[in-house]
């Protein structure tokens, strides 16, 4: 790519109709003027490796990647950075002009600056946490949540092990729940995370007796659809700050276009509308 050219983005995915990151990334370059695209782009699985070995030579400067390709991608990536490792999966891609794909993980990273936004009064080192969930996203959650200075994790999950695997991966901090206690271990948590698919619309609901848990506790749900979940309604009523999970797929976004575009971006009320449009 020359250095006149204009700079491209994507997100790669399989399906890819329903991502709202093209929508996010083109209200930023909007926003600040920048003479680039950010387009959706539906890759098969198979065809991985060759489409990104082919983008920077088409001008891409980067990408995001999504469902089902996150940890697929991983050995196309020359390097990785520290989050993207311990996760393990990489949400974003960098393409630098030295020909070097870097790969990072910024879902964490989203999810702790929206609680931050969300929530000014939440102190990550004043409690434990509780992750209700132990999928991919409960992964970078509980990363972040950890350099974030939280003392303890607390990770409850229908299956078991995988909140196990948790705790194997990412040491004595993470502390593991039986699903069937989740509702007593809330008392004494400083933040709560629903990080499972339950509440989403169309999915069943997050059925959880919210009685041990205390007004100070922070509650967030990475569900945004609907915006205000039943957990965070039922938090809200028992006079918990609670913040909306949009925001964690907004903020994810923005060191990838930084990267990319040269513009720290802010999220602001427009991308909020822009994106719920
Ligand atoms: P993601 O990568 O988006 O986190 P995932 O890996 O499919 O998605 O994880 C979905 C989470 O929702 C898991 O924690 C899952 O629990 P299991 O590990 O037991 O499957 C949780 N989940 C989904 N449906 C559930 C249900 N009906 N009851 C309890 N947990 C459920």
């Amino acid at each position: 790519m020359t250095a006149h050219s204009i700079p491209l983005a994507a997100v790669i995915g399989h399906p890819i109709t329903h991502s709202k990151s093209p929508r996010l990334h083109g209200y930023w370059l909007r926003k600040y003027g920048i003479d680039g695209h950010y387009v959706p782009m539906d890759v098969a699985p198979d065809d991985l490796g060759v489409v990104i070995r082919a983008m920077p030579k088409m001008g891409f400067v980067g990408a995001n990647v999504t469902i089902p390709h996150k940890e697929a991608v991983m050995p196309f990536v020359d390097q990785l950075s520290e989050s993207a490792r311990a996760i393990g999966a990489v949400n974003t891609l960098v393409f630098t002009t030295d020909g070097t794909i870097l790969g990072d993980n910024t879902d964490g990273y989203g999810f702790v600056e929206n609680l931050r936004q969300g929530a000014p009064d939440w102190q990550p080192v004043a409690g434990p946490a509780m992750v209700l969930g132990a999928g991919g996203a409960a992964r970078a959650i509980v990363y972040a949540l950890l350099q974030a200075g939280v003392p303890r994790v607390l990770v409850s999950n229908r299956t078991k092990t995988r909140a196990e695997r948790l705790r194997a991966d990412f040491g004595a901090q993470v502390e593991v729940v039986d699903w069937d206690e989740a509702a007593q271990a809330f008392e004494n948590v400083s933040a709560l995370v629903n990080t499972t698919s339950l509440g989403m619309f169309g999915k069943a609901p997050l059925e959880i007796s919210l009685d041990a848990l205390s007004p100070t506790t922070t509650v967030t749900d990475i569900v945004y659809n609907p915006l205000e979940t039943d957990l965070l309604c039922q938090a809200r009523a028992k006079g918990c700050q609670t913040v909306d999970g949009l925001g964690m797929l907004l903020h994810q976004a923005v060191p990838g276009f930084e990267a990319w575009f040269g513009t720290r971006p802010e999220v602001d009320a427009g991308l909020r509308d822009e994106v719920l449009r």
